[in-house]
């Protein structure tokens, strides 16, 4: 079975317990079922690279590989909700208000290695690794199709959330 269909299936197979499940509750299962794949992950010099692992009606799971000094723009995720694992290396969260709808930074957290956080739906925030090669998890409720990009006079655009690698390449890649 690919990997996509199989973390569909694990979604599936959470579904029916008497929690219901959230981006929060399906993190740790899904993370697990990605490790063998952590090997195939691509880095580029260019940008970050978004690797699409399973984009659903209801569900996406995206990994995100980082160099040095690539960072996201700021962005919100228009209402949906998400999660996130660090599999490797570290990550700077910086979180920020819009007193005036314009960016005012609130927090800047370190996201080590195995740590988790959630994506509210009205978190303002952007990501960069802290040093060195990092590996990241998403998983979003209801996919995330589009998100706010802010500049510092304000949200700018709202662009489409896309991937840097063909579907299933993490699948593909997969050593037997
Ligand atoms: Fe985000």
């Amino acid at each position: 079975m690919n990997l996509p269909d199989r973390i569909q299936e694990l979604l599936g197979e959470l579904a029916v317990l008497a929690e219901r499940p959230t981006p929060e509750s399906v993190l740790l299962p899904v993370a697990k079922e990605m490790e063998p794949y952590l090997g195939c992950v691509r880095f580029s010099a260019e940008r970050y690279m978004r690797h699409p692992v399973l984009l659903a009606p209801d569900w996406e799971v995206m990994l995100i590989a980082w160099e040095t000094g690539q960072k996201t723009p700021i962005h919100d995720h228009r209402g949906v909700m998400g999660s996130m694992l660090v599999f490797s290396g570290s990550l700077v969260e910086e979180v920020f208000d819009a007193p005036e709808n314009k960016p005012a930074l609130v927090e800047r957290a370190d996201r080590g290695e195995g740590e988790t956080c959630l994506t509210s739906p009205t978190l303002l925030h952007r990501l960069f690794p802290r040093r060195g090669r990092s590996v990241s998890l998403h998983i979003y409720r209801p996919p995330l199709r589009e998100m706010g990009i802010w500049e510092p006079e304000g949200m700018t655009e709202i662009r489409a959330s896309g991937y840097d690698l063909p579907a299933e390449t993490l699948s593909t890649l997969r050593r037997a």
